[in-house]
């Protein structure tokens, strides 16, 4: 069997295209365009690419973005209050602040910051109110990966309600609230993470399988029920060619990528499972493209629903 490719690039620009006419209005009733402001503190590598991919898709969309950079030597205070500073700022609707944050800022601080962010501007959902709100199914803003994944599924009519989904993986940003909305879409939903006894015994009995563990090509065909749609958030740099050749082989077109460009991209999810499932996302061009488009998503939301509030 050779799966079904979802198509995350195709899915991502009918969601985006369907803001548009919404867009639109809101222009003509505030007299602005709704605004999402990036706080992007240091300079991780892979948070510049993810902050301009966001940043790119959405003034292509029509939205104003605003990316606000501190130095990796910022301290938390700083960072606190550039988020108070948007917290006030009637022009801001939508705040998101690249994660990860600096190591040097200590282990506490992404709670401490996310927490601080205004519910109503929230469109990463982290906030404990809007993550209590999504626990009983009345999220105004839900998670992008999450969501994304959901939209995914419901357009490319995969089945969730009485299927058995298994996500592996339990992060705040994408395994829990993922196994919350496809509870919400009435799936049976198990949650599988480093400690689960015979993880592929588990992952077998899905027929919507999320991987969202963060591990190059963890999830092997021995994990995989056959005909089973399997969902890959993943997105791993390779560093090594050994690494491309010996996941995707020596013929493959990965390796001409990390020939050209010193690195190569792999999802959680290894290319043979390609051959036992029904359905699978790509990497890259699955899930990433959905996330960003519910991000585009929530700032408009979010702008509408704070639109003539005080
Ligand atoms: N870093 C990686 N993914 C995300 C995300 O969805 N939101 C934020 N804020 N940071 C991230």
């Amino acid at each position: 069997m050779t799966a079904r490719k979802l198509d995350g690039v195709a899915t991502a620009a009918a969601i985006r295209s369907e803001l548009l006419p919404r867009i639109d209005a809101f222009k003509a009733a505030a007299g602005r365009v709704p605004a999402l402001h990036i706080l992007l503190v240091g300079d991780d590598p892979a948070s510049q690419v993810y902050v301009r991919n966001k940043e790119k898709a959405g003034r292509d969309t029509g939205l104003t973005v605003v990316i606000h950079r501190l130095a990796a030597t910022a301290s938390r205070d700083e960072v606190l209050a550039q988020v108070r500073e948007l917290n006030d700022d009637p022009g801001c609707d939508g705040i998101l602040v690249q994660s990860p944050l600096p190591h040097a800022l200590g282990k506490t601080v992404e709670q401490l910051v996310f927490d601080s962010i205004d519910p109503a501007k929230d469109v990463d959902c982290f906030h404990p109110e809007n993550v209590g709100k999504l626990v009983q199914g009345r999220a105004v803003l839900a998670p992008c990966t999450p969501s994304g994944v959901i939209e995914l599924l419901q357009r490319q009519q995969v089945p969730l309600a009485g299927q058995r989904a298994v996500v592996i993986g339990r992060s705040e940003i994408v395994g829990k609230p993922m196994a919350l909305l496809l509870l919400q879409r009435d799936a049976t939903v198990t949650v599988c993470h480093s400690k689960t006894a015979d993880l592929a015994a588990r992952a077998r009995e899905a027929d919507v399988l999320v991987a969202a563990i963060g591990r190059p090509a963890f999830v092997t065909r021995d994990f995989v029920k056959p005909g089973a749609t399997v969902v890959d958030v993943g997105i791993n740099p390779l560093k090594t060619r050994e690494a491309v050749v010996s996941i995707f082989g020596a013929e493959s077109a990965r390796v001409t990528t990390f020939d050209t460009k010193g690195s190569a991209m792999v999802g959680d999810v290894h290319p043979e499972v390609a051959e036992v499932a029904g359905a699978l996302t790509p990497v890259p061009g699955g899930v990433g493209p959905l996330t960003i488009a519910m991000l585009l998503r929530n700032t408009l939301v979010a702008a509408e629903a704070r639109q003539g509030r005080p």
